[in-house]
C-alpha cells in the first residue's frame, strides 16, 4: 500500500464484491444514506473503495459480518470471527478543509466513543492516533485510506470473551460484551455508531472543527504524561505533550517543539 503526501495510505484498486445481503437507507444526512451488509468481503475497506467510482456513492457505508483479510494500520491483518465484531467502511468525498486525517481520524474517534458511551454508559480515551481504549485496552481501531475518495474503515469489538482475547494473542483488546457484561446485536449496535457517525459529521461540515477539537482533546489519553513520540521521518522525542490541537502539537522535551500532527507516528508511554 502506497501512502499519499498527507500521511493517509492510499488505499488498493477496486475490487469486485458480491451482492450484499441487505440494503438499507437510513434516515442520514452523510454518513450512512446508503448502507451495504454482506455476509462476507475480503475488507470492508476495498469494497468502499471500489464505490468511489461514482460520487453518487458519497456517504455509502459497508458492512461485513466476516472479513476474509481485513487490515489494519501498517499492514496489520485485523481478523474477527462472525458476529464478534462491527466492521464497516464509509466513503466520503470531504472538502479539503475537513479530509486532513488528524481531522477525520478524530471525527470517526469521537463519533464511535459517544456511541460507545450510548451502548455501555462507558467513557473510551483515545490512543494515539487512533484506537479506542477502555480501561487502557483496545475496543476499536480506525484505519483511513484515500484515493479518489476517503474510506473511514472502523472495527469495533463487540462480543469477544476475555478469554477468546487472550486466547488469540490479543491479551490487551476488550469488547463491548465484557465492558457491559452482556451480548450486542450488531445490527442495533450499528444502528448507533451509523448515528453518531452521522450527527457528527454534520457538526463538522456545518460548524467546523472547534467542538470535534476540544473533544478530541479532551479523551486523548497521554496530554502532560512522559511519553516517546515517534514521527514519520523516523525521529523518537521524549517529553511531555502540553497541549494538541488540529493545526499543532507542543511536545515538551527539555525545548519545546511545535509539530504537524500528521509527523507524528505514534505517541506511546514512556
Ligand atoms: C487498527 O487498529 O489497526 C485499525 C483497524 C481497522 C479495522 C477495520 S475493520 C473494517 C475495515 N476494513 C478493514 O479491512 N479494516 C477496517
Amino acid at each position: 500500500m502506497g501512502r499519499s503526501r498527507s500521511n493517509i495510505p492510499r488505499y488498493a484498486a477496486a475490487v469486485p464484491h458480491p451482492e450484499p445481503r441487505a440494503v438499507w437507507h437510513p434516515e442520514s444526512r452523510h454518513v450512512g444514506r446508503r448502507v451495504l451488509l454482506f455476509s462476507e468481503l475480503p475488507s470492508t475497506n476495498d469494497t468502499a473503495a471500489s464505490l468511489a467510482a461514482d460520487p453518487a456513492n458519497a456517504g455509502a457505508v459497508v458492512v461485513a459480518d466476516f472479513q476474509t483479510r481485513g487490515r489494519g494500520q501498517y499492514g496489520r491483518v485485523w481478523q474477527s470471527r462472525p458476529g464478534a465484531s462491527l466492521l464497516l467502511s464509509a466513503l466520503l468525498f470531504p472538502h479539503p478543509a475537513v479530509r486532513r486525517p488528524v481531522v477525520l481520524t478524530a471525527w470517526a474517534a469521537v463519533a464511535v466513543g459517544d456511541a460507545i458511551r450510548a451502548l455501555t454508559g462507558v467513557s473510551t480515551r483515545i490512543k494515539w492516533p487512533n484506537d479506542l481504549l477502555v480501561g487502557g485496552k483496545k475496543v476499536c481501531g480506525i484505519l483511513i485510506e484515500q484515493g479518489a475518495g476517503t474510506v473511514v474503515g472502523i472495527g469495533l469489538n463487540l462480543n469477544q470473551t476475555a478469554a477468546e482475547f487472550t486466547e488469540t494473542g490479543l491479551p490487551d483488546g476488550i469488547s463491548l460484551g465484557v465492558i457491559a457484561g452482556k451480548a450486542f446485536d450488531p445490527e442495533d449496535s450499528l444502528r448507533v455508531v451509523l448515528r453518531h457517525l452521522d450527527d457528527e459529521y454534520v457538526r463538522l461540515i456545518d460548524g467546523g472543527p472547534g467542538w470535534l477539537e476540544s473533544r478530541w482533546r479532551e479523551r486523548f489519553d497521554m496530554l502532560n504524561e512522559p511519553v516517546i513520540a515517534e514521527l514519520a521521518g523516523g525521529e523518537s522525542i521524549r517529553g511531555r505533550i502540553m497541549e494538541m490541537g488540529f493545526d499543532g502539537i507542543a511536545l515538551d522535551g527539555g525545548e519545546i517543539r511545535i509539530l504537524t500532527p500528521e509527523a507524528v507516528r505514534q505517541v506511546r508511554k514512556a
